[in-house]
């Protein structure tokens, strides 16, 4: 039998993506959406017929990549390819996306995916080719949207997740943000805070589980902002909750705001072994005057008390933060208080970013901008700081035994990669090869270390 149906050539896309996990978790479900619609993921531009950037604009240097990339394969819009642009930028910047790069078919923002199989007929409809893109550019015929307008109450869920890793993934407990801190354009590009059933989200790692997941990561702008809409459990519960279910030995959660961190999550820490001891708390100043204009709604002194709470924990949790330096107005005083923190807490890792100035943002009107070397010279102060206390904190691992979960092998250093449940890297020799293989847990002993990652053989 000839398979007449067999004809028509499968379509094909091609994703890229930028930005924070939120939105590489956002991607694992669009490519399930797209795949269920019956689109076939490919890895080079070439080869694709839908080539999408799913996008982020947390900085103004990543908000400009996207217009990078666009404008290096705009010529292959002449081969008939369609291009789309998802996520943050497409939010922030709209319909502008197509005055800037008319190439461009499909602006669509994270909180309208669940209209993306709509649009994917509206797009096939399209014409595509050398002939048709006069028309395109000239009668810009091309211009579907899905942009949310911040009411919607729906997180997006979808009936297949191509998740990437089949031993750990990530599960979207809440979206979006109300906080709309002083600098940043996650409350405009992601809409406002809505959060998921416990049920749904419990469902889902029971799922996972089954699937042979052992590690979940629990994600959200604000994950310990978490509010259960049918009011069964608190966020702390729900870690436990995902914690106890069969099969999972890590559970993380990313990221933290002070602001809502309370002293049950370390409570939960504590109770509840496959909790992993690592909490990422991005603190952004150590000066009260400067989080106080960053509208971050803490003080230097309750930032303090939750770190308080966490070293009295029964495990040594591992605490690391994000901090902007240059916030417009932060004095050399206010800068030395941030160091002076970061030398308090003792954190296992820090992000530090310079100042961005951002559109639609309370901060963007701000007098007092810091030049640009001055910002350069703050970060690179803080990262000399930085790096000296991690080489310390560090070194105390050495001689210790650690349980990593296998994540790869490097063929050129023979050394296994492992994860520690701190987040730790710590990459491994071992005399024997029994057992071991990505995804499988092992005790290692830590024997070297260095700034950023630790040195061990396998103890097995
Ligand atoms: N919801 C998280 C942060 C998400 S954005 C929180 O509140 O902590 C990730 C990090 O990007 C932030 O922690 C901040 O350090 C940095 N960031 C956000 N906006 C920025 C800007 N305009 N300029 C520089 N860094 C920024
Ligand atoms: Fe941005 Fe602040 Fe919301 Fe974090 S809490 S996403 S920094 S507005
Ligand atoms: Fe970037 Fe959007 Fe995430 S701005 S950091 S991709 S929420």
């Amino acid at each position: 039998m000839s398979g007449v149906s067999e004809t028509v050539p499968q379509k094909t896309f091609y994703l890229e993506t930028f930005g924070c996990q939120m939105n590489v978790h956002d991607s694992e479900k669009v490519v399930g959406t797209l795949v269920r619609e019956g689109y076939r993921q490919v890895e080079s531009v070439e080869q694709a017929d839908l080539i999408l950037y799913n996008t982020c604009s947390i900085r103004d240097k990543a908000e400009q990549k996207v217009f990078h990339r666009l404008a290096d394969f705009k010529k292959l819009q002449a081969e008939g390819k369609k291009f789309g642009v998802l996520g943050c930028v497409a939010q922030q910047e709209g319909e502008k996306i197509f005055e800037r790069a008319p190439h461009v078919s499909l602006v669509c923002g994270s909180a309208s995916y669940r209209n993306l199989p709509e649009m994917l007929v509206q797009l096939e409809s399209v014409p595509a080719g050398k002939r048709e893109r006069r028309k395109v550019e000239t009668e810009n015929l091309v211009r579907i949207t899905g942009l949310d307008d911040r009411q919607t109450d729906k997180c997006f869920e979808t009936e297949f997740t191509a998740r990437t890793n089949p031993h750990r993934g990530y599960i979207t407990i809440i979206e979006g943000c109300d906080k709309f801190c002083a600098y940043c354009v996650v409350p405009f590009t992601r809409g406002k805070e809505r959060s998921r059933t416990s049920t749904s989200v419990l469902a889902e790692a029971r799922q996972m589980a089954d699937l042979g997941y052992t590690e979940i990561q629990l994600l959200g702008q604000n994950v310990n902002s978490y509010k259960d809409p049918e009011g069964k459990k608190t966020f702390a519960e729900l870690l436990a909750a995902v914690g106890e279910v069969a099969g999972i030995e890590r559970v993380r959660f990313t990221t933290s705001h002070p602001r809502d961190f309370g002293r049950d999550i370390v409570e939960a820490i504590d109770a509840v072994p496959t909790l992993c001891d690592h909490v990422h708390l991005p603190v952004q100043s150590g000066s009260t005057r400067v989080l106080d204009a960053m509208q971050r709604l803490y003080t230097r002194e309750q930032y303090l008390e939750r770190i308080a709470w966490m070293k009295s924990a029964k495990r040594e949790i591992s605490i690391t933060t994000d901090v902007i330096v240059g916030f417009p107005g932060e004095t050399e005083a206010d800068f030395n208080e941030t160091l002076s923190l970061l030398d308090e807490v003792g954190y296992d890792a820090v992000f530090s970013f310079k100042y961005s100035a951002r559109p639609n943002t309370p901060a963007l009107g701000l007098k007092d901008a810091l030049s640009e070397e001055e910002k350069s010279r703050r970060l690179e102060v803080m990262m000399a700081l930085q790096k000296q206390m991690q080489i310390a904190r560090y070194a105390k691992y050495v001689g210790r035994r650690l349980q990593v979960m296998v994540e790869g092998y490097n063929e050129s250093r023979g050394q296994w990669i492992g994860r520690t449940s701190q987040n730790k890297t710590l990459n491994f020799t071992a005399s024997h090869s029994g057992g071991l293989r990505i995804g499988s847990y092992t005790q290692v002993l830590v024997t070297r270390s260095f700034p950023n990652s630790l040195v061990g053989e396998s103890v097995v």
